[in-house]
Parts: C-alpha cells; structure tokens; sequence
C-alpha cells in the first residue's frame, strides 16, 4: 500500500488533490501536513472526517525534527508538496515568510526524504513532487511564446523568487543526490476550496456582498486558468507516470485579461443568482500591484505528449461549477472571512474595498 505524504492539504490545491485521491486511489494511505495558516482549513476536509487512511498532522515543514520523526514512523514512498505561502501580494508586503516556508520548508523535506530513502528504501521506487507555478517563469509579453520546460526561469516576486529557489533545490537533488524528484509547474487554478484572497473567489466574495471588486491597473494582465480538478488529474498522473528528474508544465490554455475574466465570472454570478443585477457596477479599478507580471502562459505539449492529459473542463463549465459551489457552500465562506481576512482586506486595499464604505465613490470610478 502506498504511504504518501501531502504537505498543505488543508489548503486550496492539496484539499482538492485529497478529495481527488480518495475517489481514484481509495487504498491509498495519506498523512496530511499542515500548518493551518490563514490559509489551511480542515472543513475543506470536513467531508473525510473518520476516513481511517487519511491522518491529520498539525506542523511545519521548516521543522526538521517533526519531518524526519514522519519519515522515522511511517513508511513514506510518495510526498506530494502543496505547502507554501502563495499570495503575490502578501509576498509584497512580508517576503520573509515566503523564503523560509517555501525555500527551507522545502529544503527540509528534501533532506528527509534523501535520509531515508536510501538502501532498500529506494527500491520501493519513491517520489518526490515538487508543485510549482508558471509565476517562475517570469512576465511574457503579448508576442512571446507561451513558456516551455526548458525556459529560463526569470522570477519577479517575491512569491515567485521563493518558488524558483524551492524549484532549484529540488532538481539539485535529483542532480546531487539521485533524488526522484519531479516537478511540475501550473497556471491559475480556480475551483471549490479557494481562499478569497484570490481573485475569483475574491471577486465573488465581494459581489455577494455588494462591494468594490478592484481591478488593478487598466484590468488588461494575461492569465491562464485551469480548473483545480484538471490540475489534480494531471498530478495523479506525472506521480505514477513521470519520469524522475523531469518537469512538466500543466495549463489550461485559457489566456484572459482579468477584465474579461471577471466580467465573464459576473455574468455566470448573474445567472445562477438572477436577483443580483448590474454587477459590473462593482468593478473599481485600483492602481497597480508593484512589479505586476503582464502574461503568463505555458506550453503544455510535453505532458499532452508523454503522458496523455488534456484540460477537460472549459472556463465557462469551470466557473459556473465554482460559482455554483461557493453559493452552495455560503457558510464555508462566511466561517473563512474572518476578523485576519478582513485586517489583511483593510492593509492591502484600504476601507473602502474591505468593507465597502464610500461605495458612491467606487461606483463613480468603475469603467463599464
Ligand atoms: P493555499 O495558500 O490555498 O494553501 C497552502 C497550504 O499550505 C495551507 O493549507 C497552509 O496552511 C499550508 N502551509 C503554509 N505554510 C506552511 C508550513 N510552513 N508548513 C505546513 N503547511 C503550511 O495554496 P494553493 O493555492 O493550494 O497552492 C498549493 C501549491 O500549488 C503551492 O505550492 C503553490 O505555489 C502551487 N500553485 C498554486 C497555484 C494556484 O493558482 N493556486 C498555481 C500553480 C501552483
Ligand atoms: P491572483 O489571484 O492574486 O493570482 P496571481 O497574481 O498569482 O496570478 O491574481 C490574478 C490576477 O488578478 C493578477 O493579474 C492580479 C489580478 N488581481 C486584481 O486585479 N485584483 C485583485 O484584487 C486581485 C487579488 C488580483
């Protein structure tokens, strides 16, 4: 039976993977590490409470102590690492957090796989994977082509500068150590479980409540979104399937200008919700994120071609299900804005955005 650690699975992605996993790989065993920050919620695994292969541990990856002693009890074969601090804009204002979770957490969890998976332990064929972001690549202009597996990496922010070192030490194990290390590298994901810092989940946390939804800059930056659960099969597969040492870039092909995004998320809002008129009236642009990348794109033509996966879900089939999960789940997202949420609302866009105050004069400087 596999044993397979998941770092942050109280978060977004890993929760989602969890989930995922329980339906395709039901005998598999999980030990879930996190360190429920903000952004670790154990509802999202509320669902699996009492599932006898699923095992909770509250911790840290930088803590070397309480990773070598899982390592030490458990017979770990897999680790699939989701744990990471992962708002740009948070990056912004405190990047210390950032290098050591994302940069010496890893680091850690390198090392105690690379202590115990030696001898008989290696013939057991274990795995390592490190899930990364297209943020690595850095800001693509309107003509470049979409990032490959072999473009340079070329880091922005603080978020995506912590991932890159995480990115480099992890394929310095493989070179250095045989480590067998995978790492893939993904667009935006948008699905059930989303913290609403993000911007879908943000946008639709503000317009159920009827406020400002800012729009930084002229709303023209490019992103490409997949849906969570695409994300999580192609995971499942690069686990099973990848080649150790390789990277595999995972995308959506679905490029859009945050304006248009969210314009399309507001008409979805408005169909499931007819009662909810005139949302784009919201929509306030706000001045720019410092460093705000253009473009990211990938090219996925590597893991279409060695391993098979395809995007399956469309933006406008994948927002309507998320939009129609967060009305679902209104509790879930009444339970997460919490005092923290909205400290951090008030920091980042002030109080006219975190509690809506002044909303004559957001309404006066929205574009429509
Ligand atoms: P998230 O912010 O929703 O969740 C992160 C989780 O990690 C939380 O549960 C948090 O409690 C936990 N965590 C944070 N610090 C920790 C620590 N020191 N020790 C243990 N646990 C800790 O993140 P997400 O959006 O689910 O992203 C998961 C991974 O996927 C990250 O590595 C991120 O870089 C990557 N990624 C995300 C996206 C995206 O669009 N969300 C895209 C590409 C790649
Ligand atoms: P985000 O969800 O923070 O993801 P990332 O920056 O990692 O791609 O933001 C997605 C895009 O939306 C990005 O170009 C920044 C923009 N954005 C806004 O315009 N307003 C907002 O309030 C947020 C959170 C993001």
């Amino acid at each position: 039976m596999s044993v397979v650690l998941i770092t942050g699975g109280a978060g977004f992605i890993g929760a989602n993977f969890i989930h995922f996993l329980r339906r395709h790989r039901p005998d598999w065993r999980l030990i879930n590490l996190d360190l429920l920050t903000y952004a670790g919620n154990l509802e999202n695994l509320a669902p699996l409470a009492g599932d006898p292969h699923l095992t909770f541990v509250k911790g840290d990856v930088a803590d070397r102590d309480l990773v070598g002693g899982l390592f030490d009890r458990h017979p770990i074969t897999r680790v699939v690492h989701f744990a990471a601090e992962t708002h740009v804009d948070r990056s912004i204002l405190d990047p210390g957090v950032f290098v050591r979770t994302n940069v010496l957490g890893t680091c850690n969890l390198l090392d105690a796989a690379r202590e115990h998976w030696q001898g008989p332990a290696a013939e057991s064929g274990p795995r390592f994977l490190q899930i990364s972001t297209d943020e690595v690549y850095g800001s693509l202009g309107p003509h470049n082509p979409p990032a490959t597996e072999a473009s340079a990496y070329a880091p922005r922010s603080p978020y995506a500068a912590s991932k890159a070192g995480a990115d480099f030490l992890a394929r310095s194990y493989f070179h250095t150590y045989e480590l067998p290390v995978l790492i893939t590298n993904c667009t935006n994901n948008y699905g059930p479980y989303q913290f609403p810092e993000k911007l879908i989940p943000f946008c639709l946390s503000q317009a159920l409540e009827g406020k400002p939804i800012p729009i930084y800059g002229r709303g023209d930056n490019i992103r490409d979104w997949l849906y969570v659960t695409d994300h999580c099969r192609a995971l499942l597969l690069v686990l099973e399937q990848g080649a150790p040492g390789e990277t595999y870039n995972i995308g959506g092909g679905q490029e859009k200008p945050n304006l248009e995004l969210v314009r399309l998320l507001l008409r979805v809002l408005s169909e499931l919700r007819p009662e909810l008129v005139d949302l784009e009236r919201l929509i306030t642009f706000v001045p720019d994120r410092p460093g705000h990348d253009w473009r990211y794109a990938l090219d996925t033509g590597k893991i279409e071609a060695r391993l098979g996966w395809r995007p399956q879900v469309t933006l406008e089939q994948g927002l309507r299900e998320t939009v129609g999960w967060y009305l679902a789940q209104a509790g879930w997202l009444e339970r997460v804005r919490s005092g923290a949420y909205r400290d951090f609302l008030r920091q980042q866009y002030g109080a006219a955005v975190a509690e809506g105050q002044g909303r004559q004069k957001a309404k006066g400087k929205s574009k429509k």
